[in-house]
């Protein structure tokens, strides 16, 4: 999704705002472009295109010399990627310049209306409106005319705004999309996302919704949104500069997945103590449990996928009804929900749209809401009842790894908390997962140093146009984030299905030579696995099977391929399962030759609808 960087200090603003914008270039983007002011005037260099096709356009910044500006990495809503409705947009006489994450929904009225008063437009995003429209209202303050801009534009939007009449600032505004302010020595910031300015400031303001932010050398002055001032908390970072670097690896992807043993041990080993489970802050009293009558998980693609497999899981510890749902399904769904329910919304960003609009959905229904979040400070964490953090570290990569990973490992946790409250589980059981998960990470190193048999699978089967992945239970969740995985960064259709459900249908598209995924951990219904691939086997299929070690002798003689995981208690499994199929996925995109960290069309946080 876009990204926003914005910096005034003393030193020169371009190479800044270049290498701010390279550290959001994960977040995907298709055109990016930065605005300085110097002399008088704001210069503006943009380009459709790689952020190094911009940098080679102006020197690494050399070439548009100045101490403040803004800086855009665009992810086309509103008009084709294109030089032209890249960002910033420049209103018509120059002097205001606008940086815009988000979507303008009233752009048109707005546009109409300005442009029946002579104002010319250039580009066709709804973006270019803001910048129009501050000068519209410009009568010598920046402040108030981007007030009365305010009361004006409708939908979600970060901006970042620089008027040349007013060089020494820039202007912040924050609603439903994110933005942060990092205050550093002699010099501000503005970002969408800390990594952008990390390298430069760990102390941030967290804006919150409505609120305005004037950004000066000297200092940072924030407003709420009848612009009264007021005084914002300072919270410290406390990432470390190379968690958001590559460190060696060929790619973030690889080395995010490389990293979950440590993340689950981060995300883990502190909250079982004692033989118990332990969740800080935790502001959800015993009785407030018992009372739930109802669980409903919200998310959107991955996140989604935890709360499949945590379907399984919580259904069977808790003995209540456990819902799933899509976040952008939801918000319209008018779902079943009121103050006996807990909804349960998992989001690594902390700024999917969706999954906001659906938490707020379930507020207003009057349901609690607890996060499973990585980001600290995000929207989605802001704004729950309860959060529990992931403790992932920062996720660069598109396709998310280690984020999947914790927050099934925080789902567990929190089943298993509530099942010890409402006593529906017995004492033995619940002492061997605790003991089972301290395990995990251990496990999960075992499976990563079987990635050059993982990747001797990927050479074999790397030139598919389809795969299927079938599986049973939280096998058939699992089988959904592996198929997610590998279409998502080496561009193979793919499906995963209920194994079940084969031969109500999809059993017509298996042929010689179909490659399909059995996924067939599950020991319960290991039997029906090995039915499945025998199934599918006698049409054509070619069959790589995922499966414990404990089940490895049955399914070796009948698949063509094997994916081993070692065995653990049946809740842990997809916590094991998922790295054999985020591997596989690497290792077929890296043979076809994609660009692993940046998939087309692909956002890493999903701030639109
Ligand atoms: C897939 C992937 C996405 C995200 C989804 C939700 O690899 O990363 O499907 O899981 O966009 O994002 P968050 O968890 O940030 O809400």
């Amino acid at each position: 999704m876009c990204g926003i960087v914005g910096y005034v200090g003393r030193e020169q603003a371009a190479p800044i705002l270049l290498d701010g914008l390279s550290r959001l270039e994960y977040r995907g983007y298709d055109s990016a472009g930065v605005a300085v002011y110097h002399d008088g005037q704001v210069r503006v260099a943009k380009s459709k295109g790689r952020l190094q096709v911009l940098s080679d356009m102006i020197q690494g910044g050399r070439a548009i010399p100045g101490t403040i500006g803004i800086g855009h990495t665009r992810w086309a809503t509103h008009g084709a990627p294109s030089d032209t409705n890249s960002h910033p947009h420049v209103s018509h006489s120059g002097k205001i310049a606008v940086v815009h994450n988000g979507i303008i929904e009233n752009y048109a009225q707005l546009k109409s209306f300005l442009q029946a008063k002579g104002v010319p437009f250039v580009s066709e995003t709804d973006s270019e409106v803001v910048a129009q429209l501050v000068e519209y209202f410009y009568e010598g303050d920046l402040l108030a005319a981007v007030g009365r801009v305010l009361h004006r534009i409708e939908g979600a939007y970060a901006l970042g705004i620089l008027c040349c009449d007013q060089p020494d600032q820039l202007i912040a505004v924050r609603k439903d999309s994110p933005l942060i302010l990092g205050l550093g020595e002699e010099s501000n910031f503005l970002a969408s996302d800390v990594t952008a300015i990390l390298r430069h400031t760990r102390d941030v303001i967290y804006m919150e919704d409505g609120e305005v932010a004037v950004l000066t050398a000297q200092g940072i002055q924030c407003y709420n949104s009848l612009l009264q001032p007021i005084t914002k908390e300072v919270a410290r970072v406390d990432w470390e500069v190379d968690a958001a670097e590559k460190g060696g690896y060929e790619h973030f992807m690889a080395k995010e997945i490389m990293e979950q043993p440590e993340a689950l041990r981060r995300t883990i080993f502190p909250r079982i103590q004692d033989g118990e489970v332990y969740l800080e802050d935790f502001a959800l009293t015993d009785e407030e449990i018992r009372d739930l009558q109802k669980l409903y998980i919200v998310a959107c693609g991955s996140s989604y996928h935890v709360g499949m497999v945590g379907k399984y899981h919580l259904e069977r510890l808790l003995r209540k009804p456990v819902e799933v749902a899509l976040a952008s399904e939801f918000r319209y769904m008018e779902p079943i929900v009121d103050e006996h329910t807990l909804v349960v919304v998992i989001s690594q960003s902390g700024e999917t749209l969706d999954t906001m609009a659906a938490l707020r959905e379930a507020k207003r229904l009057g349901a609690k809401v607890l996060a499973i979040v990585n980001v600290v400070g995000s929207s989605i964490a802001r704004e729950s009842d309860v959060v529990l953090y992931t403790w992932a570290g920062p996720e660069i990569a598109v396709a998310t790894t280690k984020a999947y990973s914790t927050q099934l490992a925080v789902l567990n946790l929190l089943g298993l908390y509530f099942a010890r409250r409402l006593g529906t589980i017995e004492t033995e059981e619940y002492r061997d997962i605790l003991g089972q998960m301290l395990l995990l990470s251990a496990q999960m190193e075992e499976v990563l140093a079987q990635k050059s048999q993982i990747q001797y699978l990927a050479s074999r089967y790397f030139n598919h146009e389809s795969i299927f992945f079938m599986g049973r239970n939280v096998d058939y969740a699992l089988g959904l984030e592996g198929s997610l995985k590998l279409k998502e960064i080496s561009y193979i259709h793919s499906e995963a299905y209920a194994a079940g459900e084969l031969k109500h249908g999809t059993i017509s598209l298996i042929e010689d030579g179909t490659l399909v995924v059995a996924v067939g951990t599950y020991g319960a219904l290991f039997d029906k696995a090995l039915s499945n691939v025998v199934e599918v086997k006698s049409r054509g299929a070619d069959v790589l099977a995922l499966t414990t070690a404990s089940h490895a002798q049955r399914m070796e003689e009948v698949a063509n391929g094997m994916m081993l995981i070692p065995d653990t208690h049946p809740m842990l499994l997809p916590s094991l399962g998922v790295v054999p199929l985020q591997l596989f996925a690497y290792y077929v995109a890296l043979h076809r030759g994609c660009d692993i960290d940046k998939p087309r069309n692909l956002a890493k946080s999903v701030t639109v609808e």
